[in-house]
């Protein structure tokens, strides 16, 4: 790791070297002290990713005490409330996670993160990291987060029992054979036809129904500030939608993303579009691929991965830089994504990371084999690419009222009026 290893370089050659070690990030210069590292991975399948880098970290970093301050909560719902406080009030923790995208450049922006151009270039992390990437953790012309992985969120996850039960055959590959496949489950079976959880997982919903209904190219471009919501595609779309949740349970704040899975692998529901962290939890919890779950790109969007990053930062003032450095060599490392990414779900964000690592799940082998195949990309709103907080906040707040009316037109006219405001 970085502090052991540039102490062992300035034993040989003098303390001037330490001094310039310390150079582009200060940091308090030895081992011991602390490291808090704050995210929103707490339970099903996100934990013990966490926990594998924690122990990894530990294990290199003899005599730093590692404090976990994740606040739970699927999608960081609670999370960003508590950070944005913490940052406000100039109470940093020593890193914490972000996402790549427009969710990083709000941080960037209020002057709440160092860049890290040195640490990338001694790294060689530009040539490790696609070069899109790259660009969604810069701003004007330096980095400022380390991705550890690319997760995906267009990905419907069903129960093959109950399709079966349904007389569904397959997977339905449009968003017009999902309406017919609802309706089948709804008809010829008790269970719920699409789960959802806490009211995020609708907004999740949300983007891959835009996403399926419109196609990628009008999709991303409804994420330009300034675009138009208001048309008939998108008022289509938003059909599509309303249809899809009257077939679903009345979403709760006390069920979170990993009960919504539960429930598909249970043979309890028949769909939920999720993001691949579901791959995570099925595993730990031993639901078995293929039998208790499987898996399809949500109807309308295969060929188009909606992706998103988790990555970490160096916030300014963080008590204990020095360990961060250290934290973000191993997240950023080879191994460290190899060891971490399996147990999440998703898949390294490095271009060089191990096939072998992923093979043993059929769902993460599918993904990087379809990752590296170069697939059409969008950007998930809801998990920070393309928008900032305000902006997705507004749309929490429009999509919170239609669940409450069920006015579509004002659902619609909302969504218009946050795109026009950035
Ligand atoms: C996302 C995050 C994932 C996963 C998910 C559910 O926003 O990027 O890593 O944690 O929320 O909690």
């Amino acid at each position: 790791m970085r502090s052991r290893r540039w102490s062992a370089v300035a034993a040989g050659l003098g303390l001037v070297l330490l001094a310039s070690a310390c150079g582009d990030g200060g940091g308090d210069g030895g081992s011991g002290g602390q490291i808090e590292v704050f995210s929103w991975w707490t339970g099903g399948g996100e934990e013990a990713g966490l926990n594998a880098l924690i122990e990894r970290y530990e294990e290199e970093n003899e005599g730093v005490e590692f404090v976990n301050a994740a606040v739970a909560g699927g999608s960081g719902t609670n999370a960003q409330a508590v950070l944005e406080g913490r940052l406000q009030s100039q109470d940093p923790p020593d890193s914490f996670q972000g996402h790549a995208g427009a969710e990083l450049q709000d941080y960037i922006e209020a002057g709440y993160l160092q860049p890290l151009d040195e640490f990338f270039d001694e790294q060689g992390l530009g040539a490790a990291y696609p070069d899109q990437l790259v660009e969604q953790i810069s701003y004007e012309g330096s980095v400022y987060s380390v991705p550890v992985n690319i997760h995906r969120s267009n990905v419907m996850w069903f129960s093959p029992s109950v399709l079966e039960e349904a007389g569904v055959d397959g997977p339905p590959e449009t968003l017009d054979e999902l309406l017919e496949a609802l309706e089948a489950v709804e008809s010829e079976t008790d269970a719920i036809p699409m789960v959802v959880g806490a009211q995020w997982t609708v907004d999740h919903l949300l983007e891959s129904v835009l996403l399926g209904s419109l196609g990628t190219d009008a999709y991303n471009a409804l994420w330009e500030p300034g675009a138009s919501w208001d048309t008939p595609e998108v008022a289509g779309a938003l059909e599509t939608f309303d249809t899809i949740l009257s077939y679903t349970q009345e979403e709760s704040a006390a069920e979170d993303w990993q009960e919504a899975s539960r429930r598909v692998s249970d043979g309890e529901a028949a769909f939920n579009i999720m993001g691949d962290w579901a791959a995570g939890y099925f595993d730990e919890v031993g639901a078995l691929p293929g039998e208790d779950y499987d898996w399809a790109a949500s109807p309308g969007t295969d060929g188009t991965y909606m992706w998103l990053s988790d990555s970490f930062t160096l916030p300014v003032g963080a008590p204990n830089e020095e360990n961060t450095y250290s934290w973000l060599e191993l997240v950023a490392s080879k191994e460290g994504q190899d060891l971490f990414n399996p147990l999440k779900g998703s898949i390294p964000a490095r271009s060089d990371a191990d096939p072998a690592r992923y093979a043993d799940n059929p769902y993460l082998d599918s993904a990087l084999a379809e990752w590296q195949a170069g697939p059409e990309l969008a950007g998930s709103f809801w998990h920070g690419v393309t928008v900032g907080n305000r902006w997705k906040n507004d749309i929490d707040t429009a999509v919170g009222l239609y669940l409450g009316n069920g006015d579509l037109d004002a659902l619609n006219e909302a969504l218009h009026e946050a795109a026009q405001t950035e």
